[in-house]
Formats: structure tokens, sequence, C-alpha cells
């Protein structure tokens, strides 16, 4: 049957998805199947309709493509796609909601308060220590997040993160080290360490620079690594994810996991985790897209 690549779309990470997108549908194209590319901020629904396809592969990230909506209406639409349902799409989207669920059921999460226009930024202070983090609750790619190492900067922050997103939080800042763990089907692929050599990896360490380091192996003993992918295997299963994603973690000085966010459709770009976590297994890129095309057969 066909096979649709949904990409692009009109979230503030549309960049990323074109990326992703035109990665996922060539490698489609070299396995042969009758593929299309659908950018949905071009045609909606009614164009994505037409084509008739028999399952969707979502390369689509951010609002709008990975928060839910577009899984409702492929639910509607009767097409099968690719990666969690409307549920877990929703709740992974957005960051304050999904570390509620995970402090329900007892998973580390750091702390963290809502922030508005009016408020106190000394007691937001106050309840996280310095320093801390601002974000959008609803955005991806680090767009929109600042670290506030002092209380002058807090204010600015909160409007930078505003101007992406009516919700922002503010969460207390882990310093130590990165870590993030892609699911792909029942496996859990190898962890990677995160370094930006003096900065934070944001949308520039994520996607221009070439300084970032990836770590792979990530270096934490069989024990840690193991325990570190079961807590992300756990924190993916709270929010009901299916499929594939990728959960992002702090490491602690004194070695302690604290999960930051889950992503239920991670990139697919040439400088992207999940790729760069199963190749290290020995799964190649072309292999990676049928395997994840395949869980819409589950
Ligand atoms: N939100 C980006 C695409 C990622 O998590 O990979
Ligand atoms: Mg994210």
């Amino acid at each position: 049957g066909r096979v649709v690549v949904l990409f692009g779309g009109d979230s503030a990470e549309r960049e990323v998805s074109l990326k992703s997108g035109a990665a996922v549908l060539a490698a489609l194209e070299r396995a042969g199947l009758d593929v299309m590319g659908y950018d949905p901020a071009g045609g909606g629904l009614a164009g994505l309709e037409a084509l008739n396809p028999d399952r969707a592969f979502i390369a689509l990230h951010g609002r709008g493509g990975e928060d839910g909506a577009l899984q409702g209406a492929l639910e509607l639409l009767r097409i099968p796609y690719t990666g969690s349902g409307v549920l877990a799409s929703a709740l992974g989207m957005d960051k304050q909601r999904t570390k509620q669920v995970w402090q329900a059921v007892g998973l580390p999460t750091p702390e963290a308060v809502m922030l508005a226009a009016d408020s106190n930024w000394d007691e937001v202070i106050a309840s996280l220590g310095l320093p801390l983090i601002v974000k959008p609750v609803h955005e991806g790619s680090t767009l929109g997040i600042s670290i506030v190492e002092c209380r002058a900067s807090l204010e600015a922050a909160y409007r930078d993160a505003a101007r992406y997103d009516a919700r922002v939080m503010a969460e207390r800042f882990i310093v130590g080290e990165e870590y993030t763990v892609s699911l792909l089907g029942d496996r859990v692929l190898p962890a990677i360490r995160v370094e930006v050599p003096g900065g934070f990896y944001d949308y520039d360490a994520k996607y221009i620079s070439n300084d970032t380091l990836y770590h792979l192996p990530c270096g934490l003993d069989a024990r840690a690594e193991a325990e570190l992918g079961e807590l992300c295997r756990e924190a993916f299963e709270a929010i009901g994810g299916e499929g594939w994603g990728r959960v992002d973690v702090m490491r602690d000085a004194g070695g302690r996991f604290w999960l930051i966010e889950v992503n239920t459709s991670p990139g697919m770009t040439d400088h992207s985790l999940v790729p760069q976590a199963a190749a290290h297994v020995g799964i190649d890129f072309d292999t990676l897209v049928l395997c994840i095309l395949g869980t819409t057969l589950e």
C-alpha cells in the first residue's frame, strides 16, 4: 500500500521537520515503497485524504503534528500512523503535565512552577533555587528556553519563553550531565551523553553546530546505564507512549537521574539522536525507518 510521510507543518520546529521528513522519505524510496511526502501546512486534511494513503509516517515535530491533534485526525480518517496515539502525543507535548504524571507514579523529575507576567520572581527563586531553567510548556528543540543564573534575568527569560507559548514554566536546573535514551518498539537503545563544550544543548547545538559531542557508548557503567534505560522505559510507559520515542534525562553530581521530557516524534535529521543510537546497535537509518513504519501495524 501507499505510505505518506507527513512533514513540514507550521510549528516553530518546521525547519527541523523538513529535514527529518526528507531523510525518512528518501529511506522509504530506497526501500522501493510507494511513498509520497505531504505537508499539512500546505493542504490541510482534504489534500491528505485525497492521496488515499494506507499508512502515515509522522515526521512532524511540535504543535499540530506531535501533540495529538493530527493523530486524532488520522484516527478519524482511519489511516494507521507511526508512534504514539492521541493521549501520549498530547501529554508528551506538555512538559508540565508530563511532569505531573511522572510525579504521580513516583518517577524522579525536577520540581517546577508555572510562571505568569505577574509572578513573584523572588518566590520563584526561593522555591526552586538558582540556576533554574525557564521553558515554554509546549515547545521542542529548546526554542524559547533559557537557563537563569541570577534574579535579574528571570523576568526577561519569562518574556522570551512567552513569545512561544501562553504557558511557561520554571524548573529547577540540574547541574550535571545530559543523557538521552531512544525507545524503539520493545527495545531500549543505548543511552547517548550529549556534551556541548562551553555551552548548553540549545537549537544551535542541536542542528547547526558541529562542536556538539555525542558520547556513545555514554560512559556510564553497565549498572547505571541499565538503571537509566529502565527509568526511561517506565517514563515513556507512564504517559502511554507507543511505537518509538526519546526521553531526555539529566544526571546530577551525585549520580541521580532526573527525567526532563519525552519526545513522541523525535528528530530524524542527520544530527539527530535516535538514528545515532540505532546505528550503534547495527540498525542503519533505512532499517530504522522501516522498523518505525512497522509499528503502524501493531
Ligand atoms: N523535538 C526534536 C525534533 C527532537 O526531540 O528530536
Ligand atoms: Mg522535545
